[in-house]
């Protein structure tokens, strides 16, 4: 299906996301004919850019993508335009408006626009006002959409009262919040595998799985973000949002039918169904860690602290652990493991099915386990391990493994997260976005551990390169469990 011949506005396109995400993603569009050609880019933003200027700066950033001819690049920058608007003065964005009608004339683009919010968050109730005062919220001539970048709140409060202000100018159906781990193909897979296979579901609950582990850990540092991520920290840059999506897709009922609102409606029955945090919690299921100094591969890396951007008695957790339950009938009872952090040794997402042991050990007393290893990225993959026996005498079981790497399911290529859901929205559809319930309720699970934080709760050390605090090891040790520790390396093996 292609999309509408539509407008897309960004908002915040002299900032990074737009040259390094969205001007590629659509780019790469453009390049492999997803795009209907009817289609305009105009860039927002208080910088003093024009078209030309805007068009150059995002040639820049395309020239280092891949298989790009001066021909294609030259198509694509003709449909990119850049309109200076001071963002927090509603009377400036009188200036869209002719400009946009000239747009939809020149691209025949029907009136349908995408709004794309890419600012500072702060801007975010700030931008759909200013746009309705100027009438262009209505959807008379051609549909108006709103994609909205993350972080949608800062805390539970703050999510709610950003719900009301844009609710007030756009319709919960217009309003797109992003989550890019939704946009990633083997977050998908999870709900094929699950939903397409009986023998998977049949086994996928609390009577054949002894616990869960989702690991989203990353190799690199805080990098230019320190004055953006100290205010943020793991637990809201990467767990409220992106593991608790990949938790709920692990999690939830099969929907009735495949669409944005069944869908949306599982995912939001499992973050209510969070057993919500106790005190005891955390205290005593949670870590939150931050990196320090030390050589990696020969070479001296920053502890947290001494990022730029960061105050140097800062508190901000750059790693967090946790062991949560959901309380329903599929899953009571079964521990999620869940962590996160940077300066960790590997760049790897992944989810480990822990399925339980024989009720008794027939070949020997240290069975292998059975896990299933959903390898997220890099190098997507699943391996499934389970015991053999070892050739030769005797009957002593060994721990063998079935891989399946999804690259060699991929005779097409395969749209990145940005590319999947910037198309999504163009067509209208919702499925892989965050509905308002589901965030709110996630904001509502979290909060627990905000105001452990806020009441100076326990901020651990680790060295960078390391995989976290040992204090993460002990909590999952209290349960007899171990982390697994994938390597980097997963090209043929997981
Ligand atoms: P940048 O700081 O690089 O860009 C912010 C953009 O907003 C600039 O174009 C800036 O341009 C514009 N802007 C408009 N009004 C204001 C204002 N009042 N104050 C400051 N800037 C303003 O941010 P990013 O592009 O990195 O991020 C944009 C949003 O996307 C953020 O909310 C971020 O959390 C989110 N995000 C970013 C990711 C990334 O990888 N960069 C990943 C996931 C989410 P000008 O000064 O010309 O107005
Ligand atoms: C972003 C976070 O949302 O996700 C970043 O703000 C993080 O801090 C990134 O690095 C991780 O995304 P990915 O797709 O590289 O796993």
């Amino acid at each position: 299906m292609q999309t509408d011949n539509n407008c897309i506005v960004i908002f915040g396109a002299s900032g990074d996301l737009t040259h390094r995400k969205l001007i590629p993603a659509l780019y790469n569009l453009f390049k492999i004919g997803r795009l209907n050609e009817r289609f305009c880019v105009l860039g927002v933003a208080r910088s003093d850019l024009n078209d030309e200027t805007f068009r150059q700066k995002m040639r820049e950033a395309l020239l280092n993508t891949e298989e790009t001819t001066p021909e294609t690049l030259e198509d694509f920058c003709r449909h990119l335009y850049y309109q200076a608007v001071n963002t927090s003065d509603a009377s400036d964005y009188g200036k869209l408006v002719p400009r946009l009608d000239e747009l939809h004339d020149q691209h025949q683009t029907c009136g349908n626009t995408l709004y794309y919010l890419s600012t500072p968050p702060s801007l975010y109730g700030v931008i759909p006002e200013c746009l309705a005062e100027h009438g262009l919220n209505k959807e008379e001539h051609g549909w108006k959409r709103l994609i909205v970048e993350k972080p949608f709140g800062y805390d539970r409060k703050t999510a709610e009262a950003l719900d009301v202000q844009i609710h007030r100018f756009f319709k919960e159906h217009q309003i797109y919040r992003i989550d890019h781990y939704l946009g990633k193909e083997t977050v998908q897979n999870l709900l094929v595998l699950r939903f397409s296979n009986g023998w998977v579901e049949s086994l996928w609950n609390r009577n054949f799985i002894d616990y869960v582990e989702i690991t989203g850990a990353e190799a690199i540092g805080v990098e230019e973000r320190g004055g953006y991520y100290d205010g943020s920290g793991a637990m809201r840059d990467m767990f409220q949002n992106h593991l608790l999506q990949v938790l709920a897709m692990v999690a939830m009922e099969p929907p009735a039918i495949i669409n944005a609102n069944s869908m949306r409606d599982e995912v939001a029955k499992v973050m209510h169904s969070l057993r919500p945090l106790t005190q005891d919690d955390v205290e005593h299921n949670l870590v939150l860690g931050q990196y320090t100094a030390a050589e990696i591969d020969g070479k001296e890396v920053k502890g947290y602290l001494q990022e730029k951007g960061v105050p140097a008695n800062s508190r901000t957790e750059t790693f967090m652990a946790l062991r949560c339950e959901i309380e329903n009938w599929r899953w009571a009872g079964v521990p999620f493991y869940v962590r996160t952090g940077k300066r960790l040794p590997a760049r790897v997402t992944e989810i480990v099915i822990h399925f339980k042991t024989t009720p008794h050990p027939v070949f020997s007393q240290n069975a292998p386990e059975n896990k299933l290893i959903i390898r997220i990225q890099p190098d997507e993959a699943i391996s499934m391990r389970f015991g053999l026996k070892k050739p030769g005498a005797g009957f002593e079981a060994k721990e063998v493994s079935m891989d399946f790497r999804y690259a060699d399911l991929a005779d097409d290529q395969v749209l990145t997260a940005y590319e999947r859901l910037l198309l999504d929205a163009m067509k209208g559809d919702a499925t892989l976005f965050a509905r308002t319930d589901a965030v709110h309720a996630a904001w509502k699970f979290v909060q627990p551990i905000l105001n452990y934080k806020e009441a100076g709760g326990r901020i651990y050390e680790y060295e960078a390169g390391t995989w976290g605090p040992v204090a993460a090891e002990k909590l999952i040790a209290k349960e007899g469990k171990v982390w697994r520790k994938p390597s980097g390396l997963m090209k043929k093996k997981v």
